[in-house]
């Protein structure tokens, strides 16, 4: 979604705006603009594309101090450069992340007053409202405004009479800060602070930041000052950049190992120091025991990839627990009235920690009462502030939008959590949670033996290149699977592709695969895997161009396969790790041998700010 970035400082705003906002060009744009500063007046420079078309247009002598930048993702209003921010209206000029869901109504009352929009966003009418409550006091002006709008928003400001000072204020969309030696930085996401502070605070909502070089000053909405809390990452720049890969997904997809030793190691101890038993601790992440007891039914609830690793987490959880889990997808969820009470565990699962519709289900468990654990990456984010309790994984940086390294930490942290949930409440014995745990600790190994395989799935990649449609299909943990598969492919590559469970095919979608369709079979589970092996001859009797991914001991008629791929001797239960990064290479080749656009997929965005 839009990407926002503010500076006032010592060096050239224009290249350092410019620089922010390639750091958030992940997150998904279609334009890209700014405003600077210069000779004590505001000057706007906006174009659509790319961040590399608007700075062909920088003139070389732009100098300027102070400037605001932003990636727009189009919601309201089409892809123009009139609709690209920022908008300037009276004496505002600003940026906009989110959405203002009231903005016809507030339309309709500044026409009444002859005050007319000319693009056809919500943000210009958010820089009209603003611009009608301004007579000097920036404060009053953006605390009477922002009474008035529903919807999500972070928003930098700048009054042409306040020269080298922006303003910022949010409330749903994310807003990070930082003050360094070169000035002081705003932006969508941490990312872009990098190259200035490793220290960083999130603007909390509804409080105004008064941006300046030297400062940053916080103060609520009856103007009382407040000192946000100080965060600070562990990663550096070059964790946020390619380091020699392609693409940052193909980088991504090899940090793996190392991201899921991050997430793993530090929550597995030994109960004692003379013990054998290896068990998942949470005592570092604060995340307190009670939250584990008196829990009837635990929901999960996600947006894409993350509510993929929900599917895996429920199979896990119900098989070590036995009580009922259900996965909801989140824009759902939030508007079903569900009913909740204080035995359920509510756990909600993002990467960013910043997905609207997440966020708001969240917002709903608590209101209803229910506990809540959120699965989150990035720290200091909003559903990690906001949950009773906050599992971070470890993944570092996600920059490319299709999740590799996020979503497999995420695997990883549902397993932990139900081992220590089936420890703590003696649902399962010490000895068996222990075995799980070693057993996770060892998946790191398989996973290093599976990016060995690169080159094969690149070669079977080639057979999909020219499909117009294609299935995956599985039974129980590799069902997930398929639809983490489904997704992954259809976002880079722009084949049409769809996720089955095995046994529904003959329900409707059998009628589809006919000679040469592509089927991506799944059949890593030895409980299912008769019913899989009968599911594949289903296809493969219908003309189906079948690629198997199994394991060793499996043993399949060569004649119902065109392409195999095997997995490392692995426990089944473990097997979803090596799986996913198998379909995840998969994925990868097929759009980098179609030629496409691998990290930034059209129409998409990596960080869903709005509904
Ligand atoms: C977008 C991203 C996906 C991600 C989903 C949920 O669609 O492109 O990669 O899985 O949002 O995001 P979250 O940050 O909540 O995990």
């Amino acid at each position: 979604m839009c990407g926002i970035i503010g500076f006032a400082g010592y060096k050239n705003a224009p290249e350092a705006l410019l620089n922010g906002l390639s750091e958030l060009e992940y997150r998904g744009y279609d334009s890209a603009g700014i405003a600077c500063f210069s000779d004590g007046v505001i000057k706007v420079l906006k174009s659509v594309g790319k961040v590399s078309n608007l700075r062909k247009e920088l003139p070389p002598d732009l100098l300027s101090f102070c400037g605001i930048g932003h990636t727009r993702w189009a919601t309201h209003g089409g892809v123009s450069k009139v609709n690209a921010h920022p908008h300037t209206f009276g004496c505002v000029t600003l940026i906009h992340n989110g959405i203002i869901e009231n903005y016809h109504e507030l339309e309709l009352i500044l026409k009444q007053q002859g005050k007319f929009p000319i693009s056809q966003t919500d943000s210009e009418i958010a820089a009209m409202l603003i611009d009608s409550f301004y007579q000097g006091n920036a404060y009053t002006a953006i605390r009477d405004a922002v009474l008035q709008f529903s919807g999500s928003y972070a928003f930098c400001i700048m009054f042409s009479d306040q020269p080298e000072t922006i303003y910022c204020i949010r409330k749903g969309s994310p807003l990070v800060c930082c003050c360094s030696e070169q000035g002081s930085i705003v932006a969508s996401d941490m990312v872009a602070l990098l190259r200035y502070s490793k220290d960083y605070f999130v603007l909390p909502e509804l409080q105004i930041a008064k941006v300046t070089r030297n400062s940053i000053l916080v103060t609520d909405l009856e103007g009382q000052e407040c000192t946000p809390k100080l965060l600070s990452i562990t990663w550096d720049l070059s964790s946020a950049q390619k380091n020699g890969f392609k693409h940052y997904m193909l980088k991504e997809i090899y940090e793996q190992p190392e991201s899921l030793r991050r997430t793993i190691m530090p929550r597995l101890r030994k109960t004692d120091d003379d013990s054998v038993l290896l068990l998942p601790d949470f005592t570092e992440d604060n995340i307190p025991d009670s939250l584990f007891s008196n829990i009837n039914r635990i929901i999960i609830t996600a947006c894409g990839t993350a509510m993929h690793a929900g599917l895996i987490g429920r199979i896990l959880l119900e098989r070590l627990l036995r009580i009922p889990v259900s996965v909801e997808i989140a824009s759902e969820f939030r508007y079903e009235n569900p009913i909740l009470d204080k035995y359920t565990l509510v756990i909600t699962v993002s990467q960013s920690g910043e997905t609207a519709d997440t966020l708001a289900a969240l917002r709903l468990a608590k209101n209803l009462g229910a506990k809540t654990l959120s699965i989150v990456n990035v720290k200091g984010s909003s559903i990690a502030r906001e949950s009773n309790a906050v599992f971070y994984t470890h993944a570092g940086p996600e920059i490319a939008v299709a999740s590799t390294k996020a979503y497999t930490s995420q695997l990883a942290a549902f397993y932990l959590i139900a081992f220590r949930f089936a420890y703590l409440t003696k649902l399962q014995t010490d000895t068996q949670c222990s075995l799980l745990s070693s057993k996770l600790f060892h998946i790191i190994p398989d996973v290093e033996q599976v990016l060995m395989l690169a080159d094969k799935v690149k070669k079977i990649s080639r057979n999909l290149i020219s499909a117009t449609d294609l299935f995956f299909i599985g039974r129980g943990l590799d069902y997930a699977l398929s639809c983490e598969g489904s997704i992954k492919l259809k976002e880079i590559t722009y084949i049409h592709s769809e996720a089955y469970a095995a046994g529904e095919l003959k329900h409707g979608t059998l009628s589809l695969v006919t000679e040469g369709v592509p089927v991506i079979a799944l059949a890593t589970q030895p409980d299912v895997f008769s019913k899989m092996i009968s599911n594949i001859k289903e296809v493969r009797a219908r003309g189906a161009f079948v690629i198997c991914i199994t394991t060793q001991d499996a043993v399949i008629d060569p004649t119902l396969y065109d392409q195999k791929l095997i997995l490392p001797p692995i426990d089944p239960l473990f097997a979803p790790f090596c799986t996913a990064i198998l379909l995840q290479l998969l994925a990868y080749y097929t759009s980098l041998l179609r030629g496409l656009d691998v990290d930034q997929p059209r129409n998409l965005a990596k960080s869903v700010t709005v509904e």
